[in-house]
């Protein structure tokens, strides 16, 4: 399921290894943080500590002697468990629930070894065994520690040697107990065109839960990613606080149970709604990796954290390059033809993007795509829109010196195909009852080795007639009405196995083109998780693309998410004027989907200095360090920078976000990141044609300066948006 792991354990050197004597003391550490987990009389395995990294380590061995969590204390009545199992001493949400072979209902896991393998300078997996011994119940838990970006990745595996099946009822990937008078959860919810709102509020006692039962676009109502602040909301710069996403594509339950004065547990996983899992003897059960960071530096350090993460390890080509796009959904939807797509070609080229990107609307014939309730699985170009083939719309775009990309959108259907009509046991949906549609279309059964090679198939037959395509945008937009697999014999499996076919195309997909850029989108942003961003170089945050909502939105996928991995395109929604647009899609990944041949010359001579200035700092956006400057939740002035690791260059990008209009200039804005010895020049850029700055570029300051009194960006009502350079000055 997670190929960079089968990569990498050939490359490892075991450190060490432990075998079960009276007390282990496991220390799973990065560059700032540890988590503590420790054996005890029982042989339990406890996690005792998650929190800043002491200096002694011989120390860690007395924290949970001072811990009130122990067993014997009248007011606890069960252990700090490093992953929590029911039906023995604990009597709260647990990490894992199973049936044995016999019926019987409990575990009791205790440590039985670990071993400790550096992968790398940055890497080092740590797996203990745990064993229940009344039964051939095995959890094996792996702790990944990335030393630098101070991010643990965690998850367990479980297996057994049962004469019969063991029922899985519950199983987590993981358990975090954190400690603190008060934890306040970060939380996101959505619905299309308003992804990622965000609420933060103190988790009283009891269980919050944060959940999808979807089956696909899993994050359409809640995101799996969250923050958790220990006694006080953390700010920016201050607050101790864990940054947590779990890297599943499916149906998810992230819960929080608070209790006795001082606890927090978080148990992380799949859901196990209607999803109990029969697992036979010495078959083994991966559960997804939860990643997740501590940070006693603030929210900004946490995000730092995880983006560095995901540039690294995670994301697609995290570190790589990217393309900036003209795509055609907004300005044509289901209206075009060769000609009309072949000027869209030469637009892309004056605008000076690199790709074109055809979305829906190219295929099928019978059932012709002209809108949303017809042909979704029949996946040949449209003869009537395409009388020269798709091939060649490619050809064109080269000939016009620019690239070709495609949308797809291949684990669908419409009632209205040809697919349907030939397939009717490759689609998902209750025997007996009414169909469901959303956006009139149903939902292929993925958990189907045919169908996965369908939408294998789909995608590699695209590249045969294409062989200039150079981008896919892979579109998903409904979730799973009536579950049920016409294919599997237990559907309890089924959520599941749904997943794991999505993933097996993937792999497929990635193995077979691992360098063209993939478009993560969901209808918008309802599938960002980060199992799915290994697959994919990019995702679509929201159909929403007014840029005033953009500015909020942006702001809060990028608690979690780096800015590479996020496209912003400029369209036509929005009153706001064609530079205010371009500079907040330029916080990410540019492109743009707007009629080049309506603009007015100022605004066509405006959007092309803008791509040509995006190309000289991309650099900085992409693969630079984030820092959340200004809220446009709390503050009249959005304000987010991005540093170079150098710190000798910074891009800062700032919204008036008031309705009010004021004309005057706000309090400074304190800059982060910078080198307070360093002498840095601050020029605005991006400039609309004919316009001055009221910004003195010739003024030189420090970035002790800078980031103590600040700057002033000068946006008010009349200077909507500011793009401010801060270059160091030799
Ligand atoms: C939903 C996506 O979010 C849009 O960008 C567009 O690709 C449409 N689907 C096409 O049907």
């Amino acid at each position: 399921m997670h190929s960079k792991l089968f990569k990498t354990c050939f490359l490892v050197m075991i450190l060490f290894i432990g075998k079960a004597t009276s007390q282990e003391v496991i220390t799973v550490s990065t560059e700032n943080t540890a988590l503590v987990l420790q054996t005890d009389k029982d042989s339990s395995l406890l996690a005792t500590y998650l929190g800043k990294k002491l200096k002694n380590t011989d120390e860690y061995a007395v924290i949970n002697s001072l811990d009130k969590f122990k067993v014997g204390n009248d007011d606890l009545f069960n252990k700090r468990e490093a992953y929590v199992a029911s039906g023995s001493l604990n009597l709260m949400e647990p990490a894992l629930s199973v049936t044995h072979s016999d019926g019987n209902k409990s575990v009791v896991l205790q440590y039985v070894n670990h071993e400790v393998k550096k992968i790398d300078d940055n890497q080092t997996l740590t797996t203990i065994v745990l064993k229940d011994e009344r039964y051939k119940f095995q959890v094996t838990l792996f702790y990944k520690a990335y030393y630098k970006e101070d991010v643990i990745e965690q998850w367990s595996e479980i297996e057994h040697k049962e004469k019969g099946n063991v029922v899985l009822n519950k199983y987590a990937s993981a358990n975090l107990t954190l400690q603190g008078k008060k934890f306040f959860l970060k939380n996101h919810y959505s619905g299309w065109g308003r992804e990622m709102l965000s609420e933060e509020q103190q988790l009283l006692h009891g269980i919050r839960t944060l959940d999808s039962k979807l089956g696909t676009r899993s994050n359409l109502l809640h995101s799996s990613s969250f923050m958790i602040s220990i006694n006080k909301p953390a700010g920016e710069k201050e607050g101790e606080v864990i940054a947590g996403s779990l890297e599943w594509s499916g149906n998810f339950k992230i819960d929080f149970e608070t209790f006795d004065e001082y606890y927090l547990r978080v148990t992380a996983g799949i859901n196990n709604f209607s999803s109990n899992y029969t697992l036979k003897s010495s078959e083994k059960f991966t559960t997804p990796r939860f990643v997740y960071t501590y940070s006693d530096e603030g929210k900004g350090r946490a995000s730092r954290n995880l983006q560095r993460w995901a540039r690294t390890y995670q994301l697609a080509q995290g570190s790589g390059q990217r393309q900036t796009i003209l795509n055609n959904w907004e300005t044509t939807y289901f209206d075009f033809n060769d000609e009309k797509l072949n000027e869209l070609t030469k637009d892309t080229k004056k605008l000076g993007v690199d790709v074109f990107l055809l979305d829906d609307g190219w295929f099928g014939n019978k059932y012709p795509r002209n809108g949303a309730s017809a042909g979704l699985g029949d996946w040949q170009y449209n003869k009537q829109k395409l009388k020269n083939g798709i091939s060649s719309i490619g050809k064109e775009a080269t000939a016009h010196g620019v690239k070709f990309g495609i949308w797809i959108e291949p684990e669908m259907v419409n009632p209205k195909s040809e697919l349907y009509e030939k397939h009717p046991d490759w689609i998902i949906r209750q025997p007996g009852i009414k169909e469901f549609y959303m956006r009139n279309q149903l939902v292929l059964d993925l958990t189907n080795p045919s169908v996965q090679d369908f939408v294998y198939n789909t995608v590699e037959q695209l590249f045969k007639e294409v062989p200039e395509l150079a981008f896919i945008k892979w579109d998903c937009n409904s979730l799973i009405y009536n579950a049920h697999s016409p294919f599997l014999k237990n559907q309890d499996h089924f959520y599941i196995e749904y997943v794991r076919g999505l993933n097996k195309v993937l792999e497929r997909v990635r193995a077979k083109y691992p360098k063209t850029p993939m478009m993560l989108c969901a209808g918008g942003g309802s599938r960002v998780d980060y199992a799915a961003l290994q697959y994919f170089t990019e995702f679509w945050p929201s159909d929403n693309t007014n840029p005033f909502d953009r500015i909020f939105m942006q702001w809060e996928y990028s608690y979690y998410f780096p800015s590479i991995a996020v496209d912003n395109h400029v369209t036509d929604m929005g009153k706001q004027p064609i530079k205010f647009k371009t500079d907040v899609a330029m916080m990410g990944k540019l492109g743009f989907d707007i009629r080049v041949n309506e603009l007015d010359a100022k605004d066509l001579l405006y959007a092309q200095n803008a791509v040509k200035l995006y190309n000289g700092i991309k650099d900085i956006i992409w693969h630079g360090d984030q820092y959340r400057l200004q809220d446009p939740h709390d503050e009249k002035v959005a304000s987010m920078a991005y540093v170079k690791e150098t710190q000798e260059e910074a891009i800062v990008f700032n919204y008036y976000v008031a309705t009010t209009f004021n004309t005057t200039i706000g309090l400074p804005i304190k800059m982060q990141g910078l080198d307070p010895k360093k002498q840095y020049r601050i020029e605005e850029i991006n400039l609309y044609p004919e316009t001055q700055s009221p910004i003195d570029s010739s003024k030189i300051y420090s970035g002790d300066f800078l980031m103590k009194v600040g700057f002033n960006p000068e946006a008010n009502a009349k200077r909507t948006s500011v793009i401010l350079r801060v270059k160091v000055v030799n």
